[in-house]
């Protein structure tokens, strides 16, 4: 099976995994036959792409990071803290409000008791000992997905991608169980701030949305008083090192973020430093920086030539190295390869290659005017100059 972008799905294609909608309940079960009623359905859920088996490449099967049902348990809690948040009374009261200003809101969510226990702490922490025990007990040490992100449930696939993440990144800088928890219980929740963000203009939303780290650690300060390191990393995963980050502008010199860095109020705290890049690249793979959608290699080599200036370059090594450029199950074009023959030709991705990560095995499905041919593997490990692109 492949990934195929929902513009190009056919009837009689048959949908290779189950789908979920956006409170994790069943819409589509694998096997189902494509139609133009399952594509206007797939639509209407603002799915951008699934799974599809096609006959050609039924032997492949991608894997999942974290399990499905793990994936599904993590994005409803998160759908339900962010509606819980949402519809507080406090929080309603609030942002119903036509004169308030983002100062002001930040001063009542710091000064209103009642928002102090609208998070269920106990439950996020044990969905995120969870997530860590499924990556750390199954030796999970690559990010091997493609984002299949829906457009009404994108912002909290975010939470829960951005924690797997920066678990994955942590891991490389030898974090101990609690550091490695802190660091992911922030990603989890670092966005629970546009929950409080009121109906306004896009205009005037701008200004508030550019104080959401702040409303984001102001709900976590509340609800967990002493998770210091959450509340510096949460307030600061739009910060950049160069200063040009927001909400404070903060600076931060190079370090490697094995070390802790002082926990003042001036400097980007070091947990933030892998948040901000595990952040920005799931921003850039969903398309939410400038529109375009990024394949992984496209999002890395962007946050790669911003490394040391924007954003900490041992986090952008650690996001480099646990980022599948072309996971299994992605399909992709052959660029450039010095078999010239080669050119144009379509396939799927079977295996990956850890060694040479933008060359996989593929297996080879369509020439380049874009008609079926037999199936062919493809080691393009043993090609050289391969240049492959995503084709969705
Ligand atoms: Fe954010
Ligand atoms: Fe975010």
């Amino acid at each position: 099976m492949y990934l195929a972008d929902i513009s190009r799905l056919n009837q009689g294609q048959v949908l290779g995994k189950s789908l979920y909608d956006e409170n994790s309940k069943l819409l589509l079960a694998a096997g189902y036959k494509i139609s133009d009623q399952i594509i206007k359905l797939l639509k209407k859920h603002g799915f951008r792409s699934v799974y599809v088996s096609d006959g050609l490449t039924d032997e492949i099967t991608p894997e999942e990071v974290i399990s499905a049902s793990l994936r599904m348990t993590s994005n409803k809690l998160v759908i339900e803290t962010y509606e819980e948040v949402r519809n507080h009374p406090s929080i309603r009261k609030n942002t119903a409000l036509k004169t308030l200003d983002p100062e002001k809101l930040k001063a009542r969510i710091n000064d209103d008791p009642k928002l102090n226990h609208i998070i269920r702490m106990p439950e996020i922490k044990n969905i995120v000992e969870n997530i860590m025990d499924d990556i750390i007990s199954n030796n999970i040490s690559m990010f091997a997905a493609l984002p299949i992100k829906s457009d009404s449930g994108k912002d909290y696939e975010h939470a829960v991608d951005t924690t797997i993440l920066c678990i994955l990144m942590g891991r490389l800088f030898d974090y101990n169980w609690k550091d490695l928890y802190s660091l992911a219980s922030s990603a989890l929740l670092h966005d629970i701030g546009k929950a409080v963000i009121p109906q306004v203009s896009p205009k005037e939303q701008e200004v508030y949305y550019k104080e959401h780290p702040t409303y984001s650690m102001l709900l976590v300060q509340g609800n967990d008083p002493s998770g210091f390191s959450k509340h510096f990393t949460v307030h600061h995963h739009h910060e950049e090192l160069g200063g040009e980050g927001y909400p404070q502008g903060l600076t931060a010199h190079d370090i490697s973020p094995a070390r802790r860095s002082p926990t003042n109020k001036s400097e980007i705290f070091h947990h933030a430093f892998i948040l901000s890049v595990a952040n920005y690249y799931d921003n850039l793979i969903s398309g939410d920086v400038d529109e375009t959608i990024y394949s992984p290699e496209q999002a890395l080599q962007k946050i790669i030539s911003e490394a040391g200036t924007r954003w900490n370059s041992y986090a952008v090594q650690a996001l480099a190295s646990v980022i599948e450029r072309y996971p299994v199950g992605a399909r992709v074009k052959i660029v450039e390869a010095s078999l010239q023959k080669l050119k144009g030709f379509v396939g799927v991705v079977a295996r990956t290659n850890p060694n040479k990560p933008t060359q996989p095995l593929i297996i080879v499905t369509h020439n380049p005017l874009g008609n079926q041919i037999t199936p062919i593997k493809i080691d393009l490990a043993n090609l050289q100059n391969v240049k492959l692109e995503l084709d969705r």
